[in-house]
């Protein structure tokens, strides 16, 4: 296999953004934690913002009813998100520190994307940011990979997909805990022959069960945090959903 020209990105996703919604196909689960979340604990919910929107799918599958807000980093995330999801407004963003200005009834964070925050400061953050978007009562939705997630994908073999003529390779090296790096290769064939490696190093930070209601806990009351099964989560489930409500009296931005 001969190689040539390799992306180096300063915003990652920006490199997998052609590839990301054939490779994660549709986010059913995604779209029904946030829907039922909605149902259950905010049913007359009229409008969402999304951190960490990526390409929309999450969005463009909550249906017509809702004003849609997403914020993203990655600006080719964003570009096909716009094509997805017309009507929804969309920004260039890091949601760390977003000021939209106005409230919405939920806040969604989905698809491990505050893993994808390296510092619990950061974490910090982006509760602060959540909270700031929302009135007393309105919900933060999120789903995080644990600390057993991480340590079960660094003892698993690469992950390797072939997709539309190329062929993605993805392995997780958790030898430095707390941080998890996510080694992404796209090989995609050129017409002489050769193939173009598109390389993505991602880290995302693993965070105890306990320390995540911590960190909660300044702005919002946990209703729910649990493994897809239904149960409670540890730091042994696979995932962690949780749906938190904004507190009444606490600092807003
Ligand atoms: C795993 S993807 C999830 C995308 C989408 N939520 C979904 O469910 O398909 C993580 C997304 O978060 C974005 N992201 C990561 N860190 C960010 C930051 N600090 N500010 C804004 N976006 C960020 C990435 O660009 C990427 O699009």
């Amino acid at each position: 296999m001969i190689l040539a020209g390799e992306n180096v990105p300063a915003v990652p996703y920006d490199v997998l953004a052609p590839f990301y919604d054939a490779v994660n196909g549709e986010p059913e689960d995604r779209i029904h934690h946030v829907l039922t979340s909605l149902a259950r604990y905010a049913p007359s919910a009229s409008s969402v913002l999304e951190l960490g929107c990526g390409t929309g799918a999450v969005l463009a599958g909550l249906g017509s009813g809702l004003s849609l807000t997403g914020v993203d980093l990655s600006v080719e995330m964003l570009d096909i998100a716009r094509r997805r999801c017309p009507t929804a407004h969309l920004l260039h963003a890091d949601i760390t520190s977003v000021d939209l200005g106005e409230t919405v009834d939920a806040v969604i964070c989905v698809y491990d994307t505050l893993n994808h925050v390296p510092t619990l400061e950061g974490w910090r953050e982006v509760c602060r940011v959540a909270s700031r978007h929302l009135s007393a009562g309105g919900l933060f939705i999120l789903d995080l990979n644990t600390v057993g997630r991480f340590r079960e994908l660094g003892d698993q073999d690469p992950w390797v997909y072939d997709f539309d003529g190329r062929t993605l390779i993805m392995s997780v090296d958790f030898s430095h805990p707390p941080v998890a790096m996510w080694d992404i290769r796209v090989f995609e064939p050129r017409d002489d022959d050769s193939y173009r490696r598109h390389h993505v190093v991602i880290p995302e930070l693993a965070v105890e069960v306990a320390v995540v209601h911590e960190l909660l806990s300044e702005y919002f009351e946990v209703i729910e945090c649990r493994d897809p099964e239904g149960y409670p989560a540890t730091d042994e489930s696979s995932r962690a959903l949780v749906c938190a409500r904004r507190r009444a009296g606490t600092p807003g931005a």
